[in-house]
């Protein structure tokens, strides 16, 4: 079992030629709404990509919050019709987090208003986790409260689960929060502000990996976006993953469908080694950013087949 501990957000995405200056409006091309959330976007990529012959390879359970409104009556249907588990999905007296996207040409920016996802409690971890062992696996994010995802961690570390954190939006951290991370999976801007390094050649990739190690997490990857990733075991084994091509529609959940691609075919299945893993993961990005939406154009397992032949 996949426990993934994170937002679930209503995302309004708004398509427009150019963003308005101070004072100005624009009138806008599209508006798409839909389930986002860094939490239930990396949900739903395991939950999808989990499906081989309609068996589900690996079960996906969520722990988060929606409001007691509308907006939460659709996210949770939208992730039960996607095979995530929302047992421990609870409604609050909050408002549903909602993110405004919006969309320039290539260019995405998001704004989120927390809401239900701010109201996660240490209680919500210690119910969902109740019967978790060593054999499954603790995927966070941090769009919750920081104090519950460093708890997660620290308790999933002494059931003896797999722990992967993706620092997304990057904050300050507590340092022995990466002594409880076996995987670490921060992009290029996350990189610069947890480390101080900016990743923008490979000697400085190197450092930043290495930076992380010495923090305490066994594996540490860099997603570079247009150019792949950079990934390290922490015990020399040091690559580079090269991108995958696509048209790029809408880059929005593009980095959550990676980090779910990875949890689910590395710890948790052993099917694929952690750089076959990776190039799985990098398959399944790069069809994300071809259609528009995030939960909504994270692919199936057939579609990365079809589209790469082998998928590593
Ligand atoms: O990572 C993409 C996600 O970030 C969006 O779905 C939005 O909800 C924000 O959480």
């Amino acid at each position: 079992m996949i426990y993934v501990l994170g937002s679930i957000n209503l995302d309004l995405s708004v398509e427009l030629e150019r963003l308005p200056k101070k004072g100005e409006t624009v009138i806008a091309d599209s508006l798409k709404s839909g389930l986002g959330g860094k939490g239930a976007n990396q949900a739903v990529a395991i939950a999808k990509l989990g499906k081989r012959d309609d068996k589900d390879v690996s079960p996906v359970r969520l722990i988060g919050n929606v409001g007691k409104d509308a907006g939460g009556d659709s996210l949770i249907n939208k992730l039960n019709e996607f095979g995530v588990n929302t047992d421990f999905v609870h409604r609050v007296n909050r408002p549903t987090g909602t993110a405004i996207v919006t969309l320039t040409g290539k260019d995405n920016r998001i704004m989120v208003y927390t809401g239900a996802n701010s109201g996660l409690s240490k209680t919500d971890v210690d119910e969902a986790l109740e019967g978790a062992t060593s054999a499954d696996t603790l995927l966070c994010q941090l769009e919750v409260p920081l104090y519950v995802v460093a708890y997660a961690l620290r308790k999933a570390r002494a059931i003896g689960m797999t722990t992967i954190f993706n620092p997304a939006p990057a904050k300050e951290l507590p340092e022995d929060l990466y002594y409880n991370v076996d995987i670490i999976v921060p992009n290029e801007t996350e990189t610069q502000i947890l480390t101080g390094i900016n990743p923008r050649d490979y000697d400085s990739q190197i450092d930043a990996l290495q930076e992380f190690h010495e923090r305490g997490v066994h594996y540490a990857v860099i997603t570079l976006g247009d150019k792949g990733s950079v990934i390290s075991d922490g015990t020399g084994f040091i690559a580079h993953i090269p991108p995958r091509k696509t048209a790029v529609v809408d880059t929005t959940g593009a980095g959550d469908t990676f980090v779910g691609a990875l949890a689910l075919t590395y710890p948790h299945i052993g099917m694929y080694s952690f750089r076959e893993a990776c190039a799985f993961a990098t398959a399944a990005a790069a069809l994300t950013v071809s259609k528009r939406g995030a939960a909504d154009s994270i692919p199936t397992f057939a579609e990365v087949a079809a589209m790469y032949n082998r998928v590593i």
